[in-house]
């Protein structure tokens, strides 16, 4: 059976790393059909949608996405949403699983190897925020059982297959004691009976956000809620060589979406120079969690950790995602025969 890819370029620097990492996915899956599918902001101008159902129809019938990176007005727009919020909760993508390790040349420190696992369709992002009054907005933050459920099912897998010697519980509970509380609770009595005691620890995320930044090795697997993730691995990317090289997996049953933590990034898109590593390394996620070909997803990870060794240093300048896309792919043919 031949495996299917939605690709959704999406907005920016999206349109510029994507096809890359489409390039390489191709070189290792020669027979991948490849579709292709709009969403983001601009897409919101053309067709008043920021995902069209087209678009949702593809990635459902792929079951395997790869996405770039949206834009999005930091101001209401009537009847726009994110893209990938809504691709994330209408989809059903209720992982989201951001890995950050070091890295030759370009990463500040070695020994570094975490994944931060995000909840990733509710809590502050659940959208429902509304005026109370004149002068008081309010923004609710939903946590659910089944949601905490989910996620402390997804950090025993992820704790197996990558042999946790650490899990670490992140969230606010001393503050937010009913919704925290709830997560908390939940995730550590289901990795408890799946045998994970030993190694289950908790931290408050602010102190989490500390020992990030003091002692990153320290850490294997951080479980916690949706925006408290998307703080910490964007703060974590930055061991990695930072949001050029850090990539993400959204994940469902039965479906996955690729998709590079940054985001657009208006102030380069246009001029070349974004780094495709990031959406490489997503697309190799999609290899390793989806397609189950970890020996593939292997063969990305080393033939981006051995054009960082040879060439991490340079400057491209404006030829950057050409020279990288390149570089990738001559090293992943020099290790074709393996
Ligand atoms: P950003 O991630 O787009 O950019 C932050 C900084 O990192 C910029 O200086 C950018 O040039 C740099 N950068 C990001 N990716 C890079 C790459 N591959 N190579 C080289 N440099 C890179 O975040 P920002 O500026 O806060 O947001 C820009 C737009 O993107 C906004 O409209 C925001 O809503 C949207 N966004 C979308 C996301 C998504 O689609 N998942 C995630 C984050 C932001
Ligand atoms: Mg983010």
């Amino acid at each position: 059976m031949s495996r299917r890819l939605c690709v959704i370029p999406g907005d920016g620097i999206g349109r510029e790393v994507v096809p890359v990492a489409v390039e390489v996915l191709q070189r290792l899956l020669p027979d991948l059909q490849v579709e292709e599918a709009e969403a983001g902001w601009d897409c919101f101008q053309r067709h008043g949608t920021s995902v069209p159902d087209a678009t949702y129809a593809s990635l459902r019938a792929c079951g395997a996405g790869l996405f770039g990176a949206v834009a999005s007005p930091s101001h209401k727009v009537d009847g726009y949403r994110s893209a990938i919020l809504s691709l994330r909760q209408t989809l059903a993508l209720n992982l989201n699983l951001r890995p950050v390790c070091s890295r030759p040349v370009v990463s500040p420190r070695a020994g570094i190897d975490l994944l931060v696992l995000r909840e990733n369709s509710e809590g502050l992002y659940s959208g429902r925020e509304h005026w109370e009054a004149e002068g008081i907005a309010i923004a609710e933050r939903v946590i659910s059982r089944a949601a905490c459920e989910r996620l402390a099912a997804g950090a025993a897998e992820l704790a197996r297959l990558r042999h946790a010697r650490r899990v670490t519980l992140v969230h606010k509970a001393n503050v937010l004691p009913l919704t925290c509380g709830l997560f908390r609770d939940t995730c550590r009595d289901l990795l408890a009976e799946d045998g994970w005691s030993d190694v289950l620890d908790e931290r408050l995320v602010d102190v989490a956000a500390l020992q990030l930044v003091e002692h990153p090795e320290a850490f294997d697997l951080i479980v916690t809620t949706n925006l408290f993730g998307d703080i910490l691995s964007d703060l974590a990317s930055h061991w990695g060589g930072g949001l050029g090289l850090a990539p993400s997996l959204n994940l469902g049953t039965g479906i996955a979406l690729a998709e590079p933590v940054h985001g657009s990034a208006p102030d380069i898109a246009g001029f070349g120079r974004a780094n495709p590593l990031a959406a490489i390394l997503s697309a190799g996620m999609l290899l390793r969690h989806y397609w189950q070909l970890p020996e593939l997803a292997d063969r990305i990870d080393g033939a981006v950790d051995a054009f960082l060794q040879e060439e991490g240093s340079v400057d491209f300048g404006n030829k950057t995602t050409r020279v990288i896309g390149r570089g990738v792919l001559e090293r992943l043919s020099q290790t074709s025969s393996h």
